[in-house]
């Protein structure tokens, strides 16, 4: 293999081998975080999928437990593929799931199952029902792209609802709801809640959030007694609205709409007008098939995603695994309302060690660079942030490239000069700089038309110097981060895991996570920098980088 072994990571949570894909049914149960995740006990490529499961106490550390649903009926016997997990009103945890149940052409029903022992915080016996599956493919359609049932959520009418991805007519993505008094007998709403013309949708997500900047995440079912009135699902409660997250097969990206449910009419209706449906991403890179779950314990709501390879397939094979998942993040809406911020769960941060290295009020000029020297970086936390004196020198952007903002990032990448920017860190670097990955700003001024000279913030990763060696899969990422710089302030962190660099921009309005295999900067040869490579003077106004320890229990 190419991959060195010392580019495993250190703290994402991964099994000792084989591959994984999605999440499933997070949950917290009885002082217990749950993970379970598709997984292949037998190889490092996709197949064989089961439901491996681990367990934690704090988000961070992980304990793997024996898998917890695999193929054992008629309705799973082809693969168990994505499900999610449903707190029922007296507590107990139920898990929906997509079963395969025909080898030939992967034809997918939705089956139940519920834990042997309720008393088990471990949760580590599941047990299958007879009258599985509960929920077939009928009423015209698609058998073959018909999955990964959803969290469900109580109405006021007492009924569950939950959606299942499809594909319907004309390659729409749709979400179709199904309802039930008891989890066993379910009735499909004619309509989905909500489709668009995009291909399949898999693994969608529903769930809502609070208004006014509230950071409290709600139960997936908030009721009545989260604002002591109104009622759920009501349109015209005004302090809550909903987001609606797709995985789209088709571009492998998680996108998501903030908007209003009206469950009358059982209707997902976005706040943006048709057409923008699909501009926002939980992460502008490769992070997919997440999903989120409501922690009662503190009260917040939190993201799991999974982060795919970007070697070969026959790299996997040689080192015996594949398949991360992102460091979990705690999602609120941002108070304009418009799109969600992310953050790392502050539980991350015991990792860090005790002495950080800080730099405060450092001069970047233009093509300037500053190496963050007195720790290592293979494995590290880094938070900065910037301070541009003057947006005077900042580009026009090209009306054409407007809104695609990863095209705009691949034709000028990290390396390109610019007005405002590039400026940002320089990560997993070797110490003549033949490989780094970039992670940075570019700041643009908006066509008069599209904003009347605005300044517009683009964070990219440009990978394409990751490495000296072939084969790899380097795409530029790149999203716009709707952020004020009017003050010049933008900030930026990233968690560094030898193969994996997981960004957050201006607090959590854009992500990008990216693999890299350095062949050069690994382990203590790996470095890291602060760069300029803009007209425009930046000031680092601070910059603090832990080196991130291993968790004592990774599975
Ligand atoms: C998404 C997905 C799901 C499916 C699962 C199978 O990555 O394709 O739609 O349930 O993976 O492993």
């Amino acid at each position: 293999s190419i991959v060195n072994s010392q580019l495993r990571t250190g703290y994402h949570f991964q099994p000792p081998k084989n591959w994984i894909n999605d999440p499933n049914a997070p949950m917290y149960y009885k002082g217990w975080y749950h993970l379970f995740y598709q997984y292949n006990p037998k190889g490092a490529v996709w197949g064989n999928i089961v439901w491996a499961h681990s367990v934690s106490r704090d988000l961070v550390n992980w304990v793997a437990l024996k898998p917890a649903i695999e193929p054992s009926i008629k309705a799973d016997k082809y693969g168990c593929w994505s499900g999610s997990a449903t707190m029922m009103a007296d507590g107990t945890p139920v898990i929906m799931y997509t079963g395969v149940n025909r080898p030939d052409v992967n034809y997918q029903v939705q089956n139940v199952a519920f834990p042997r022992n309720t008393s088990d915080p471990l949760l580590r016996e599941w047990v299958k029902p007879g009258h599985n599956p509960v929920i077939v493919p009928e009423g015209g359609i698609n058998a073959t792209e018909f999955r990964d049932p959803t969290t469900a959520w109580r109405g006021a009418d007492g009924q569950w609802r939950l959606l299942v991805g499809s594909l319907a007519e004309r390659s729409r993505g749709a979400a179709y709801v199904y309802r039930s008094r008891n989890f066993r007998t379910w009735i499909r709403v004619r309509r989905p809640l909500h489709s668009a013309p995009t291909g399949m949708w898999e693994c969608p997500d529903f769930y809502p959030v609070m208004m006014d900047g509230r950071r409290e995440g709600l139960d997936t079912s908030a009721t009545i007694d989260v604002f002591g009135h109104g009622h759920h699902g009501d349109a015209s409660n005004q302090k809550i609205k909903y987001v609606l997250k797709n995985s789209l097969d088709l571009r492998r990206y998680d996108y998501y709409t903030v908007g209003t449910y009206d469950q009358k009419a059982e209707r997902y209706l976005p706040d943006n007008p048709a057409g923008d449906d699909h501009h926002l991403r939980y992460d502008y890179g490769n992070f997919y098939a997440s999903k989120t779950f409501y922690d009662p314990a503190k009260r917040r709501r939190i993201l799991w995603g999974w982060a795919n390879e970007s070697d070969t397939a026959a790299d996997d094979v040689a080192k015996g695994w594949a398949g991360i998942q992102a460091i979990p993040r705690k999602v609120w809406l941002d108070p304009s309302g418009k799109q969600l911020l992310q953050w790392p769960i502050e539980e991350i941060e015991r990792l860090r060690g005790k002495k950080p290295v800080i730099l405060t009020d450092r001069v970047l000029k233009p093509g300037e660079h500053i190496e963050v020297s007195g720790l290592q970086t293979a494995q590290a936390d880094v938070e900065v942030s910037f301070e541009v004196a003057s947006m005077e020198a900042a580009e026009r952007l090209d009306p054409a490239m407007a809104y695609d903002a990863q095209r705009l990032c691949s034709l000028r990448g990290a390396d390109e000069k610019g007005g405002v920017g590039p400026f940002g860190l320089w990560v997993l670097a070797s110490a003549r700089l033949e490989e780094k990955t970039a992670v940075f700003f570019r700041v643009f001024r908006a066509p008069a038309a599209g904003g009347g000279g605005k300044p517009v913030v683009l964070m990219c990763t440009d990978p394409t110097k990751s490495s000296r060696n072939p084969n790899l899969y380097q795409p530029t990422f790149a999203g716009f981060v709707d952020t004020d710089v009017t003050n010049g302030k933008i900030s930026l962190r990233s968690l560094i895991d030898r193969s994996v660099v997981e960004s957050f921009g201006a607090g959590g309005k854009a992500c990008i996570l990216s693999r890299v295999y350095p062949s050069l900067a690994i382990g203590k040869n790996a470095h890291l920098y602060v760069f300029n490579n803009g007209k425009a003077e930046i000031r680092v106004t601070k910059l603090t980088a832990w080196e991130m320890k291993k968790p004592l229990l990774m599975n």
